[in-house]
């Protein structure tokens, strides 16, 4: 196994979970936007603004495909990078997909004062938005739900399940 891929809602913690799992296996951390957000030079804020969704989903499939040429990588996806099928095929062929479930009302409360992320509209529109991609979600290798688990005891608990 090479690449590992952190499926899971904005705000679910797949960046410090990721950073985390990364050292503890020796491997390279990556983080998704960050890639996208160097590669466009902007904000993801930005290149929804100026660019729409559909242009950003084309840069994250492109980011995708360059980090699938990595090996030994804990990858941090974004909240809808598993939601495109085409996306999912590069993730199923290249590696491990972990779902980090985590309760709604945790992420809202994480990310109230967020301005960051471009679909964070209202909490209405967050809890329609998850409710429609769960289906998907459940398609990932392995789920855990870390609401209530530290960033060291998700650590454990992936490194079991990918270990088992
Ligand atoms: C998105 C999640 C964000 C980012 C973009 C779109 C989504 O990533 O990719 O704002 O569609 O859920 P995080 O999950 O890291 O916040």
């Amino acid at each position: 196994m090479t690449i590992i891929f952190l499926v899971g809602f904005m705000g679910s913690g797949k960046t410090s979970i990721g950073c985390e799992l990364a050292a503890y296996l020796e491997y390279q951390f990556v983080d998704l936007d960050n890639l996208i957000t160097k590669e466009a030079n902007t904000t993801i804020n930005e290149i929804f603004a100026q660019y729409g969704e559909a242009h950003f989903r084309q840069l994250e499939h492109k980011m995708l495909k360059n980090i699938i040429k990595c090996q030994n990588t804990v990858v941090a996806l974004g909240g809808g990078t598993y939601i495109e099928q085409k996306n999912r095929k590069l993730i199923k062929k290249s590696g491990i997909s972990i779902w980090l479930q985590c309760e709604l009302a945790v992420i809202l409360s994480r990310l109230a004062n967020d301005s960051s992320r471009p679909l964070n509209r209202n909490p209405q529109q967050m809890q329609k938005l998850l409710e429609s991609r769960l289906i998907i979600y459940q398609q990932t290798d392995f789920q855990i739900d870390i609401t209530n688990l530290t960033i060291q005891d998700a650590v454990k608990q992936i490194k079991e399940l990918i270990t088992a």
